[in-house]
């Protein structure tokens, strides 16, 4: 037995279905422009130990899922019992069927109530999550890996959609303009700083609350872009990787461990971020094939968090190949084992994702290493499931591991 984790990783929305309280959920149903429908998703809310045993089967010991603030706290003040007993059958179903539970308290979604009352910008933001975070403690007590917030980086990239949204709402989006530059635009921006120093005030917060009553480890999980910087541009990609993802890595440097969630990289010029090139070997959502972002990326969260505990809670790839799939994320390990030969703390690899999930507005792009019918809800492993539970079988990863693993 090792006791480094290997497993996969899902979200609360992306899977569950039917999370009718949230504000993906209701923006979905307003701007059905902008973004497919989750609807039932995968129905993952009912069928969570199905999709637990299909992983534990393929000799995989970690599960990272999320709880759902929407449900637990449907309206302002309102814990809900049922809930909060759903997500603790969760944790127990995972531990006896040998997968270690990894939680994530808060997943990109937020209450309805929470975002119409001024989201995380709001003066009584941090009150509201510290709440919902100690209601959450009684089910928490003895999850050894508890992640506060997800890629608060990401969360706050996400806001600079709202004002796409207010301009449909009023009548005065112009399709073609927004069709013309928003992509370049969106790919070269940085997460707005407000938001960004609120979460991570917020994960403080919840952090000082799990530390007096859990005793699990505690951290969050950041997105790492394995930035480049093109020659003569090392001050510009200092202050970029600086503001997208260091300040956050520096806001870990008192946690227990630090997750790290790499799938690509881009270059930083003078302008700034440079926006993935079209490429067919580009992935589904259109990023550039850099199975290295891995390994340039846990360097860099050794390197800002002055070396706490690495657990890797997210890396994949979205393709219909299932067979590139296992390509890319073996050159990956190998390149965390790399990373991991010179030094580097690393106490596990969760792949994303378990399932092809709701991918934010988009059916299409499918991570999964199981496969779902929509209609029936069956699931269907993949090949890179048995390839990554054979991996896992053969302890930490290592390029001879890699190799055998084939
Ligand atoms: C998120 C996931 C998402 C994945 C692929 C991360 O940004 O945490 O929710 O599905 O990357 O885009």
């Amino acid at each position: 037995m090792t006791d480094f984790l290997w497993g996969a990783s899902t979200s609360p929305h992306q899977v569950e279905g039917n999370n009718l309280n949230s504000d993906w959920w209701a923006q979905e149903q307003a701007f059905p422009q902008l973004f497919e429908r989750s609807g039932d998703a995968l129905d993952s809310y009912h069928r969570y130990a199905e999709d637990m045993k299909l992983l534990a089967d393929a000799g995989l010991n970690a599960y990272r899922f999320g709880i759902e603030w929407a449900r637990i706290e449907p309206v302002e003040g309102h814990i809900s019992r049922a809930e909060l007993a759903h997500y603790r059958r969760m944790i127990d179903a995972a531990l006896e069927a040998g997968l270690t539970p990894v939680v994530t308290i808060q997943h990109f979604t937020v209450p309805a109530w929470f975002k119409r009352a001024g989201g995380w910008l709001a003066p009584e933001a941090i009150d509201r999550f510290r709440s919902f975070v100690a209601a959450s403690t009684e089910i928490l007590a003895d999850v050894p890996y508890i992640i506060t917030i997800n890629e608060p980086n990401v969360l706050a990239l996400m806001s600079l959609r709202e004002p796409m949204m207010r301009a449909i709402e009023d009548g005065t989006f112009d399709q073609n303009a927004a069709a013309a530059d928003h992509s370049e635009a969106l790919a070269r921006v940085v997460p707005p700083l407000a938001i960004g120093d609120r979460l991570i005030e917020a994960h403080a917060a919840a952090r000082e609350i799990l530390r007096a009553s859990v005793s699990g480890k505690v951290g969050w999980s950041v997105a790492g872009q394995a930035f480049q910087s093109t020659p003569g541009n090392e001050d510009r990609f200092a202050e970029i990787k600086y503001v997208w993802e260091d300040k956050f890595l520096e806001a870990s440097r008192e946690d227990d461990f630090i997750g790290v969630q790499a799938y690509t990289s881009q270059l930083i010029d003078a302008v700034g971020i440079v926006p993935h090139v079209e490429d067919p070997a580009n992935t589904l959502n259109g990023w550039a094939y850099r199975p290295d972002a891995l390994g340039i990326a846990v360097r860099n969260a050794a390197d800002v968090t002055g070396g706490i505990p690495a657990l890797i809670t997210e890396n994949g790839i979205a393709t219909a190949d299932d067979e590139r799939r296992i390509a890319y994320t073996s050159e990956a390990l190998a390149h965390l084992a790399e990373a991991m030969a010179e030094g580097i703390d690393v106490r596990g690899y969760l792949h994303w994702s378990a399932l092809d999930n709701y991918e934010w507005g988009d059916w299409e792009s499918t991570f999964g290493l199981i496969a779902v019918d929509r209609t029936t809800f069956a699931r269907h492993p993949k090949p890179s499931l048995g390839w990554l539970g054979r991996v896992a079988r053969r302890g930490v990863p290592t390029s001879e591991s890699l190799a055998a693993a084939r």
